[in-house]
């Protein structure tokens, strides 16, 4: 009886926050929206909500791009077109990127409202599309520092580059859960750990859009591919998901909340089905969940083309009028259609035919008016080049470097092999060496980083960047293989037998989407054959793992005496790695996913007590790495585990201390992750979940305490009904090799007994 008290005051206390919500004041950007709304013709609103690929706008000759006067004036004259998106081929420098906004922008200005448009782009880790600029390592690779504030100061630069290249919008950060190891967009996202993933989400989202997000440095973030993308039943991009309610409230969402929470300002779409249901085509996620209880209140875009694939690929709409409607009724505002006009026909049709509520096209403009006002669109269309000096600086560059260095997570280092001394014979060999495509990945210059060799010739690949550490003469090279079948293999056993050491690159090169997806989580045989066939020269392997999801390296990396991972770590990122080999800096990475052993135990560490395994059944969780593991040139202690009281209740703050010692010979930075175990729960309980974490900066010898505070809320799950609790019991706190156990006692909310 209880229990369905506070359901229904929750709901009712939901509703209530609505209400209060819907009644707020209008602002001044608001009442511009409301008149400017007032003079749209069905037309201009349904223009606003349609946004076209940059080829629909422009014309490439011979490999010279420019927007084709005709088809722009088509685009906004005749069809009053909202918004654009993306590169026609490849990266364009920032004087081109100059030329097709103003044209854009002129044109705009030309209709009859002269509404500017919003132009979009993919700037996921750095401004990809535009030549010469900074890139970051990916998303992946930032989870993997564990450090907000580089994510923060990436994301800044990130929006300064962007706006350099005089586009407001930027589609990022992807805060899907990086959950199924399989699926190509891992190392687009955080990783695993939805705190991890809230957490630097929220960094990166403040760093893209600033305290003003309409001054000339910042840009709107785009928070996706909302919601439930990153766990297709068959690891294969945009294939079914099930994914209960319960489980979709637990993990899924609390980094899209999180970023509410921080501005975001946009949102884009899952293309996925969950349990049988686009989400594009539901209600339910795109209006009850997202506006009803996120209270978002920004654009939120439909993925590509995925309007028009409810009905060609889904199969949930007859015909693609259908789709049209299904859509905007279910809460899409905008529709990345991107090839042609016929959403816009449709849509204008249903409007005149009393299937979509005219209610629901304000509602979408108003959203979409309102980000182009916030962005200082319609006083600032176009930016001034000259307000850009630090564009691709060494400063920035420099930022890069260091978010790669703090990335590279060393995985094992068997008798300190590791640093290297400078003065011995280096055999560099693997697929992932000497390309910029291994440390780029996709969205790099192309849509499929295909071309990061001839766009970043400039920057140094792994082998150049150990050829300039310690001199050309000292470092041979030979391939051994490609991606997947071996070349010249006795060359590479002459030049190891030949060097001290083995720095064996293998892994993945660049790719997204659709064509990253793989039948086998196993590297290639090719690559693992490369291993066994070097390891039988007795030479000591360096293994370095260049690659954008886990891929099983089992076989290969028991041969190795040191194992690193770099990930994708962009344009510096082999620099980075160069300085961690040679002992110039010291690794602090921690792994942001679960390092599977076999290709078919694919756990995440946030497992339930029955994957762990038991006496009777030898196949429990057994990763071959696990979630937050990374060692370092320096070891650490931890000591003094303290918590504040024995007892948290309602409404209360427990306070955890630890004192954390650099025990080593050199300063080094360390992680410092917490975890907290719920004994007891009435939906069985993780193993363990991440709580909170920190990056600490230690010179030998010196201590810091670190303080964690956590409240009720911070400890809750997703009950049976949906419902976020915190059931009344026993906690315990891990931190390094130190725990502690405390209680949570409630007054209000029932236990797992349903007693107080
Ligand atoms: C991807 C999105 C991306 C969009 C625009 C889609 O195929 O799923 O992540 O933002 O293209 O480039």
């Amino acid at each position: 009886m209880r229990r369905i008290f506070i359901i229904i005051n929750i709901f009712f206390l939901n509703a209530l926050a609505l209400s209060a919500q819907t009644k707020k004041p209008e602002s001044d950007i608001d009442k511009k929206v409301d008149a400017l709304i007032a003079k749209m013709t069905l037309e201009e609103k349904v223009g606003q909500m349609t946004e076209v690929t940059s080829d629909v706008v422009s014309t490439t000759t011979n490999g010279v791009h420019e927007i084709d006067a005709e088809k722009i004036k088509e685009a906004i004259l005749k069809y009053h077109v909202g918004s654009i998106l993306n590169v026609s081929g490849h990266a364009y420098d920032r004087k081109h990127w100059y030329e097709v906004i103003s044209t854009i922008q002129a044109e705009a200005a030309k209709d009859r409202l002269k509404i500017p448009v919003i132009y979009g782009i993919d700037a996921i880790h750095g401004v990809t599309y535009t030549t010469g600029s900074t890139l970051f390592p990916q998303e992946i690779a930032m989870a993997a520092t564990f450090n907000k504030e580089i994510a923060h100061k990436a994301g800044e630069i990130t929006a300064y580059e962007t706006r350099a290249s005089y586009i407001p919008w930027n589609y990022s950060p992807v805060l899907d859960l990086g959950k199924s190891p399989l699926w190509p967009r891992i190392y687009e996202t955080f990783g695993e750990d939805p705190y991890l993933i809230k957490t630097m989400g929220a960094s990166i989202i403040t760093g893209y859009q600033g305290n003003d997000v309409g001054d000339k440095y910042h840009v709107a973030a785009c928070m996706k591919h909302y919601l439930g993308y990153g766990d297709p039943l068959s690891g294969k991009d945009r294939t079914p998901a099930w994914i209960p309610d319960r489980y979709m409230r637990e993990y899924f969402l609390p980094p899209f909340a999180e970023a509410v929470k921080a501005g975001a300002r946009t949102l884009m779409i899952n293309s996925g089905e969950i349990n049988g249901v686009p989400i594009h085509a539901s209600k339910y996620m795109l209006t009850d969940v997202l506006r009803g209880e996120l209270h978002f209140d920004g654009i939120a875009v439909s993925d590509w083309r995925d309007i028009e694939y409810l009905h060609d690929r889904h199969h949930i709409a007859a015909t693609q009028k259908e789709a049209v409607m299904i859509a905007v009724n279910a809460g899409v505002d905008m529709s990345m259609v991107p090839y042609e006009y016929s959403f816009y026909n449709y849509l204008v049709e249903l409007v005149n035919e009393g299937k979509v509520p005219m209610s629901r096209i304000n509602e979408a403009v108003h959203r979409i008016l309102k980000v182009k006002y916030q962005l200082g669109l319609f006083d600032r269309p176009v930016g001034n080049p000259d307000d850009y000096p630090k564009f691709g600086s060494d400063e920035f560059s420099q930022v890069s470097l260091n978010a790669a260095t703090e990335a590279i997570t060393l995985l094992k280092n068997n008798n300190y092999i590791l640093p290297l001394k400078k003065d011995i014979k280096v055999f560099v060999t693997g697929p992932t060496a000497n390309t910029m495509r291994s440390l780029d990945g996709g969205w790099s210059y192309t849509w499929q980083g295909e071309q990061s060799d001839l766009f970043a010739a400039g920057k140094n690949t792994i082998l150049k960047a150990i050829q300039q550490k310690i001199g050309k003469d000292n470092v041979s090279y030979e391939p051994g293989a490609s991606f997947d079948s071996l070349k010249n293999v006795d060359d590479a056993i002459k030049a190891a037998k030949n060097s001290d050491v083995i720095v064996l690159c293998l892994g993945e090169l660049s790719y997204t989407e659709n064509v990253g997806n793989i039948d086998d989580l196993n590297l290639p045989a090719a690559q693992t054959q490369l291993a066994l066939e070097l390891a039988k020269t007795g030479k000591p392997v360096i293994l370095v793992l260049a690659e954008g999801r886990p891929r099983i390296v089992t076989a290969a990396e028991s041969k190795s005496a040191a194992t690193v991972m770099t990930y994708f770590s962009g344009n510096e990122g082999g620099d980075a790695l160069a300085n961690i080999l040679f002992g110039d800096a010291n690794p602090s990475g921690r792994l942001p996913v679960t390092y599977p052993r076999y290709a078919n135990a694919l756990v995440n560490y946030y497992r339930k007590n029955l994957e762990n395994g038991n006496s009777d059944d030898q196949h429990g969780y057994n990763p071959l790495y696990e979630f937050g593991y990374g060692l370092s040139y320096t070891t650490f202690s931890y000591n003094n585990l303290h918590i504040s009281k024995p007892d948290l209740k309602d409404g209360e703050t427990l306070t955890i201390t630890v004192d954390v010692k650099n025990t080593g010979q050199r300063e080094g930075k360390e992680s410092v992750l917490l975890y907290i175990s719920e004994l007891y729960a009435s939906i069985a309980p993780d193993t363990k979940r991440l709580r909170g974490f920190d990056k600490i900066d230690l010179q030998a010898g010196e201590t810091k305490t670190v303080t964690f505070k956590i409240t009720p809320k911070d400890i809750a799950f997703v009950n049976d009904v949906s419902k976020t609790v915190t059931e009344a019991g026993e906690f315990k706190i891990q931190l390094g090799d130190q725990t502690q156990s405390f209680n949570y006692i409630s007054n209000t909310v029932p236990s797992r007994t349903g007693k107080l």
